[in-house]
């Protein structure tokens, strides 16, 4: 059975058929709280940025190593914002050209990043805490350190530190319970690189782009405050338990478009961070750390991401390239100037030939379709990759692949990999997005077709986007690779950051982006969560109901 086929086949629901009803509908039995929404008060000064999309849970007392369900943190990617509802900006799809304000891009520049909140369940229910002493706000005006063969270098304009992050999508959870969080559509908003001429390029060619080429995002019309491009696109790491503790973009990962950062750990202790780039025809990365994870050495762990080595899948022979300039000629050859130019430009530098003597030689990296998010799964090591789509390559609907590390080591420089899930009409899901792994090893896929194509054309039967659930253990006559549809999201929104407490009794949701097709205040698209009369807001809600015992 399927998704959509409404009997009840889920090891503990009844799986939803799709629709399109303005509202977060979730499996018979469930109910969710809305904790916080775009724009709400943190105290201190502080507000709840946009576009809510990854999320980690951390128990309170993880430090102590602790497991609290009722008392923790939660991280929240602010990934971007609704011009239209959160500036005040008339021209939500860029189609007048209007300049932007420079009141209107500093509200913008306070709505990304992300946030750390307090949360509690009490009696009647979770709350979030406001004012509490760890809630943060990281936007993208933060002061952030950068490590790695990048910092200081001249691909980055000789930057020691930058300011700020922005286009914060998916992240990772570190075994020394610090958060990494992930740039991923950076391009938007000060440009993709700078170009011969000094100026900001928002593709990848050299060629000027016309204003309205990311008009809703970009934040040039404030000209006394842009950035160099290259001082986005990476991956910071904070330590949410200390809340004056300065974030750090860790150049060794790489500079791309990252969906997200999942991290294992080796037999060794060595840390593995996979990586995947989401922008049609590009790779899949992972980082291996020179150090060694030891229990309770927090000084030296948190200095783990900062040295190692980037590699990049080539599926084509199931090898991981190293992105190595001292070791491989090819990056010299081409014009790159030292490892930290490599790591800037990385996805240039993946699209190199593996073979240079060979005309007809595969890239070190292999073109993929719009890798999204990345988990390991927790008892077989197996890599789960969310292909979203490429509608370049006939690829509508996406695919979830899982690739095995040769002898489950994930510093091996060998893998191979197989289609664990494929989208499409006959399994009721498309454009597979962000993953995650539940207690009983239920791999949870939340979809994002995009706002423009949902409920339209090849897309109109799987109508909302959603949360799915996919065994993936043979069991009680589920079969691995089913899919049961747990969530339908509100018009236009698509369902992020799935995060379920250690007990597995609360799973977290962003609801991201209600109502982002509207054209005007006055006739929004979505009224979720305050009904009718209300704007839609993004936010972050806790799910309860009959979940299995973790
Ligand atoms: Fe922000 Fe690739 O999703
Ligand atoms: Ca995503
Ligand atoms: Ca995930
Ligand atoms: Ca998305």
């Amino acid at each position: 059975s399927s998704a959509g086929s409404g009997e009840s086949c889920g090891p503990f629901f009844s799986a939803l058929e799709p629709t399109d009803a303005d509202d977060l509908v979730l499996a018979e039995g469930f109910s969710y709280t809305v904790l916080l929404s775009s724009g709400d008060s943190l105290g201190d000064g502080m507000s709840f940025g946009d576009h809510n999309d990854y999320l980690a849970y951390l128990p309170i007392d993880a430090p102590e190593g602790g497991a609290s369900s009722t008392d923790g943190l939660l991280w929240v990617n602010h990934e971007y914002l609704n011009p239209l509802f959160f500036s005040d900006y008339d021209d939500p799809f860029g189609a007048s050209k209007t300049e932007k304000t420079k009141e209107q891009i500093d509200r913008e520049k306070g709505a990304v990043g992300g946030a750390v909140v307090r949360v509690r369940r009490e009696e009647s229910g979770w709350t979030f805490v406001e004012g509490d002493g760890y809630n943060r706000r990281i936007d993208a005006t933060t002061p952030m350190d950068l490590t790695g063969p990048a910092r200081g270098s001249e691909a980055v304009m000789g930057a020691t530190e930058v300011t700020g992050s922005l286009a914060n999508c998916g992240g990772g959870l570190t075994p020394w319970n610090t958060v990494l969080s992930c740039e991923e559509n950076f391009q938007d908003y000060y440009g993709q690189f700078t170009g011969e001429d000094g100026e900001p390029r928002f593709g990848t060619t050299e060629e000027p782009e016309d204003f309205d080429i990311a008009a809703t995002y970009r934040w040039l019309d404030d000209p006394e405050n842009a950035q160099p491009p290259e001082h986005y696109g990476w991956v910071f790491e904070v330590d949410p338990f200390d809340p004056a503790s300065k974030p750090r973009k860790h150049s060794w990962l790489g500079r791309l478009r990252h969906e997200n950062a999942a991290v294992t750990l080796a037999p060794d202790g060595r840390v593995v961070v996979y990586t995947g780039h989401d922008e049609v025809d590009q790779c899949i990365y992972k980082f291996v750390s020179s150090g060694k994870f030891e229990p309770g050495a927090r000084e030296s762990n948190l200095d783990l991401l900062t040295d190692g080595m980037l590699y990049v899948a080539d599926f084509s022979t199931g090898t991981w390239n190293a992105l190595d300039f001292e070791a491989n000629p090819v990056f010299r050859d081409n014009g790159f100037a030292d490892q930290g130019d490599v790591l800037t430009r990385v996805y240039e530098a993946a699209a190199l030939p593996a073979d240079p003597s060979d005309d007809d030689s595969q890239p070190l990296g292999t073109p993929m379709d719009r890798c999204e998010d990345i988990e390991v799964h927790p008892e077989t090591g197996q890599v789960y990759c969310a292909l979203t789509n490429n509608e370049a390559h006939g690829n509508f609907y996406g695919q979830i692949i899982r690739m095995t590390e040769e002898n489950n080591d994930p510093t091996a420089g060998k893998f191979t990999f197989e289609v664990f899930a494929a989208g499409g009409p006959q399994t009721g899901f498309a454009a597979p997005d962000n993953l995650m792994f539940d207690a009983q090893n239920n791999l949870w896929v939340v979809t994002d077709m995009s706002s423009s194509a949902m409920n339209e054309g090849i897309y109109t039967s799987f109508r909302n986007n959603g949360a799915f659930m996919l065994p993936t253990d043979v069991d009680g006559g589920i079969s691995a690779g089913e899919v049961f549809q747990f969530a339908s999201a509100p018009v236009a929104a698509e369902l992020t950051g799935p995060a379920l407490t250690p007990d597995g009794q609360t799973l977290f949701l962003a609801v991201q982006h209600p109502g982002e097709t509207s054209k005007s205040r006055d006739e929004p698209t979505s009224t979720w969560p305050g009904g009718p009369g209300t704007a839609p807001r993004s936010s972050v809600v806790a799910i309860t109901g009959p979940f299995p015992a973790a």
